[in-house]
């Protein structure tokens, strides 16, 4: 058993992909190329299975995930089981496929938490970005049955081009669905959102000027909403801890049952994943050869290696080191001391000048194939 091994703690978090079926295509989709087929998707027994050993591992939260979630009927049973086992219940959705009575029963059978994407605050923009007529009015309905039947309420709005201008807009709309919280998280690129990332790219300017109104509004709403900013990588200086460190606090499992250390960790080739049909998670968390590859900070090279900030942000993001560099074990490009950080300035300046000439109609949207055979 190696050094990492030994010292790792049980994951706080599951995300669950209940399933990639998604009636939405968003253009930042940051899900594989790949995606699992509806007849590769775990059973409900085997998703019950994985949150009991979950819960026996020591997770804390699960996070029900997609695609969306709610394409899934037996949605309410594993809620349910997950409930059942002690775990808080997170549902991360685009809303679609949820009703009154749906949001109802959920809540009956333990669900703690509603998740909801919303794409913009301007009805015709929001709808272009997810690429489905009536998305936004539809998302607004389901706020307010989740809000009527108690439950807390996080908005969640990935910033790009479109709708970068109205950040500060999008904070506003969430206070008035009732929202608790609202995560403001700066689009990424990797799996579906790199094919568009010239049409998603802001400029420098605009980056700024969103970050300033957001961080502004963070103060005046204290207190009113908790505002979660997650900053734009192509602009910063320094890398952020990519899912609190790999094989640290959380694992993925996708919807045909592979374990997975982040939800992009498949883009990173020559990494073997187990699957929870094999292994028990608890083997898997332990022992898997994905979760050890990048875990703790043997693995790293220069600059990360000796950096007082190494087991802060844990060289960055793996998957985005590999986007970038071809390199998984490099640091994050988007740290200043990597050599190639010069390189991620470069992009980000040529692609946000590209977008700007590009209509939105530049948007390679992501089509999945969501409903179950009757
Ligand atoms: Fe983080 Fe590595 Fe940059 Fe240090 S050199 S700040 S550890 S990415
Ligand atoms: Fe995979 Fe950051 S998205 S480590």
């Amino acid at each position: 058993m190696s050094p990492a091994q030994t010292k790792s703690e049980p994951p706080a978090g599951l995300l669950a992909e209940l399933t990639h079926r998604c009636p939405l295509g968003c253009p930042y989709c940051s899900n594989p190329l790949e995606l699992d087929a509806r007849e590769l998707e775990l059973g409900t027994a085997a998703w019950q299975r994985v949150f009991s050993e979950a819960a026996a591992l020591g997770v804390l939260q699960v996070h029900l995930s997609g695609g969306e979630p709610a394409a899934r009927r037996d949605l309410e049973e594993i809620v349910g089981h997950c409930a059942k086992e002690g775990l808080y219940t997170n549902l991360i959705t685009s809303g679609i496929g949820l009703t009154k009575e749906r949001i109802a029963v959920l809540a009956q059978a333990g669900l703690d938490h509603v998740q909801l994407s919303i794409q913009d605050c301007e009805p015709h923009s929001a709808d272009y970005i997810a690429g489905y007529n009536g998305a936004f009015a539809r998302k607004k309905m389901v706020a307010a049955w989740v809000t009527q039947e108690g439950l807390p309420l996080t908005v969640n709005a990935v910033i790009h081009r479109a709708n970068i201008s109205r950040a500060g807009k999008l904070v506003e709309l969430a206070v008035g669905l009732g929202a608790r919280r609202v995560e403001i998280a700066h689009a990424q690129y990797y799996g579906w959102a790199i094919r568009n990332r010239a049409a998603l790219m802001p400029s420098v300017a605009e980056a700024e000027a969103a970050i300033a109104e957001v961080e502004a509004l963070k103060q005046k709403l204290s207190g009113t909403i908790v505002i979660d900013h997650v900053n734009p990588d192509y602009y910063a200086r320094t890398p952020k801890a990519c899912m609190g460190g790999w094989g640290k606090r959380i694992l993925n499992v996708t919807p045909s049952g592979k374990a997975l250390p982040c939800h992009a960790a498949e883009t990173i080739p020559g990494l073997i994943f187990w699957n929870v049909a094999d292994h028990s998670l608890a083997d898997i968390w332990a022992s898997s050869p994905a979760f050890n590859a990048f875990r703790g900070v043997e693995w790293m090279r220069e600059p990360c290696r000796s950096c007082p900030r190494r087991e802060i942000d844990f060289g960055g993001c793996r998957c985005q080191a590999f986007a970038l560099t071809g390199d998984a074990r490099q640091a994050d490009p988007v740290c200043h001391l990597s050599p190639h950080h010069g390189r991620v300035q470069q992009i980000a300046a040529e692609l946000s000048q590209a977008g700007a000439a590009k209509s939105a109609a530049a948007y390679i949207y992501r089509r999945v194939k969501q409903r179950e055979p009757a």
